[in-house]
């Protein structure tokens, strides 16, 4: 069943450009008239040097890296990891074009089709508005002076959505009123069942932060108890088909939104809900929380998409703890660059905004390491240097980390590092640096890098132009028979064939589907010739008329080499004498093209 028709999807497709949507998730550079780069921001590909292209002209996108390419419509399909029907959806509403009507039989059809998924969301919505309103009721006092107490303003309280459960039954009580049974509610994790089977509100009395994923919408709530006893503090509502807490990050929603206003490439990673927010207040809005310390790999691929440079933030006494460096690698090996902010013992980021203010932040964050020195000053800590066998190992737990980084450069600053704090000789380290053992990294799995090369010769040049004056419809480009000429390279052929079959003029934001994937490069150089070809319209022409007769010369010269073999072969000598005409012919025509 095909919900959405050719119609629809082009009118959605025209009324968009791939560069703005693109824009929302990677920072795009603009190079020549008519391409953008950046480094990939799909899933499963990190890189330090941009192989990521949108090709404005042709609305398609494509990554030399990861070899994906094609329209808003797949992009947002890889990028958000969505089906086609709900990428449509994105798209329709940045759009702002209304969803075709569907007929009745497929609106039933469809309501009967509208999945669990859907029935969670809503549920989860439903509920967190519940929460949100119940902020203000007179029994939420103690909350609303919490959070006075705790420095939010009502202001970060309605951007985090932040809310509050009174008591055990006002929300399975609400749910039921709107039409939501038992079983759905005990399904998206918002409520329990007791012992004595009745149902309740699984974060009873507690203050609620939802959870909202990237696309906006609630997945699940943490709800925090009033006095801090040290254990269970916070209690996540249960892990469903939309939530999944290694897959996600808390604060992911604001991050995407403050990204489309200001671009910045650096990210704040904290460990708390109650860090974000602070933080987010106090105006370092490029924040997210891990929900704990333990980062997965997950994470940081969501990460990725939005930033390259991550600021970890950790609690003050998390420093130094396994599940820390842990992260930090984690996020060094998806091709962040790491730094590490080091925050006073005992504090979080938001102890230190509300003791230091968010000047007091600010330096932390402008001090912030990097993650190999921080890894040396790991190291140091807490050995006497004085101490001849401490000062012994410090030496040698540093130099097995150096022998670890592939910059020279970098290395040969460290070791410097390390002569000065240990007071031995730069030379007899080099020395130590290079005879001992290398500690031998477990190789990570390399991905498969797919780089389809574009042949770059002048015939190809000349042919690219070619098309690029036919594709954008180019009046002087009429004067010359297309047909008439054959090209080197199949997917020129094959546009080169579209374009004169094609008689609506409508080829241009299609051509990426007709080349397929593998022809998408090709495609990109031949919609790039814009930057090559001279900016005066007259000029144009000639340049054209250049190139069609060099492509034109070098098709006639081919069809003369071909015919001259088969002249050669030739035993019969009518036909030979045939030949030997047809040969003067593309001759003559090669003088006079
Ligand atoms: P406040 O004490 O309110 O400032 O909390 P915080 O945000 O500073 O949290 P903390 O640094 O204590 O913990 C970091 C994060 O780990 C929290 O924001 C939660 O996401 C998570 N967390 C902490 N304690 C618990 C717990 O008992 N259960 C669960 N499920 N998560 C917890
Ligand atoms: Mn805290």
């Amino acid at each position: 069943m095909a919900l959405y028709g050719e119609k629809f999807l082009d009118e959605l497709l025209s009324k968009i450009n791939l560069v703005d949507i693109v824009s929302r998730y990677c920072n795009l550079q603009r190079r020549g008239s008519s391409n953008y780069w950046a480094c990939c921001p799909l899933p499963g590909h990190t890189e330090k040097t941009p192989s990521f292209t949108v090709n404005e002209p042709g609305q398609f996108y494509h990554c030399f890296g990861c070899g994906k390419g094609g329209d808003a419509i797949r992009f947002i399909q890889e990028v958000e990891t969505v089906d086609f029907v709900d990428a449509v959806k994105i798209l329709a509403e940045i759009a702002k074009m209304p969803l075709p009507v569907q007929s009745e039989k497929d609106a039933e059809k469809s309501k009967l089709l509208k999945n669990k998924k859907d029935r969670l969301h809503d549920i989860l919505r439903e509920t967190a508005i519940f929460y949100a309103k119940n902020l203000y009721d007179e029994k939420a006092l103690r909350w609303r002076e919490y959070l006075a107490k705790r420095g939010l303003d009502g202001k970060t309280v309605k951007v985090f959505g932040i809310g509050a459960s009174l008591d055990y039954d006002g929300l399975p009580r609400h749910l039921k009123g709107l039409g939501y049974t038992e079983e759905e509610m005990l399904e998206a994790g918002v409520c329990q069942r007791s012992e004595r089977g009745k149902i309740y509100d699984f974060e009873a009395e507690r203050l609620i932060i939802p959870i909202i994923n990237s696309m906006g919408k609630v997945i699940a709530f943490g709800g925090r108890i009033y006095e801090d006893k040290g254990f269970g503090k916070y209690k996540n509502t249960a892990e469903t088909v939309i939530f999944n807490k290694k897959n996600n990050l808390y604060g992911i929603n604001n991050l995407k939104k403050v990204k489309q206003e200001e671009n910045f490439d650096k990210v704040i990673m904290v460990e708390g809900y109650m860090d974000a927010i602070s933080l987010y207040m106090a105006g370092f809005k490029n924040v997210v929380a891990s929900m704990g310390t333990s980062l997965t790999l997950q994470q940081a691929k969501l990460l990725k998409r939005y930033a390259t440079t991550v600021l970890v933030s950790y609690d003050g006494d998390s420093a130094g703890q396994n599940a820390t460096i842990r992260s930090l690698d984690i996020f060094e090996n998806e091709g962040f660059e790491v730094k590490v902010v080091s925050l006073p013992d005992g504090l979080d980021p938001d102890d230190v905004i509300r003791k230091y203010g968010k000047e007091g932040y600010q330096t932390l964050l402008n001090n912030a390491q990097p993650l190999i020195d921080y890894k040396l000053s790991l190291i140091e800590n807490g050995k006497d240097l004085q101490d001849v066998s401490e000062r012994r190992k410090y030496v040698q737990e540093s130099l097995e980390l150096i022998r670890t980084v592939k910059d020279e450069f970098l290395k040969e600053e460290l070791v410097k590092k390390v002569s000065q704090t240990s007071e031995i000789s730069y030379a007899s380290l080099k020395r130590d640096l290079e005879s001992g053992t290398v500690t031998v990294k477990p190789t990570q799995k390399k991905e498969e890098i797919v780089v389809k090369r574009v042949k770059n010769n002048a015939t190809s040049l000349a042919e690219r132009v070619v098309l690029w004056a036919y594709v954008n419809d180019k009046d002087y480009a009429h004067d010359k028979d297309l047909q008439l000429l054959n090209f080197t390279d199949s997917t020129r052929d094959t546009i080169a064939e579209h374009l004169v079959y094609d008689e609506a003029g409508t080829v241009k934001p299609r051509l990426y589907k007709i080349v397929g994937d593998e022809g998408l490069a090709e495609l990109d150089a031949i919609l790039s010739c814009g930057d090559i070809i001279p900016s005066d319209e007259s000029d144009h022409k000639r340049y054209f008329y250049d190139c069609y007769n060099a492509v034109r010369k070098h098709n006639l010269a081919e069809d003369v080499k071909r015919l001259n073999e088969l002249y050669k072969l030739e035993l019969n000598q009518e036909a030979k004498l045939k030949y030997a005409e047809l040969i003067a012919q593309k001759m003559e025509e090669i003088k006079n093209v």
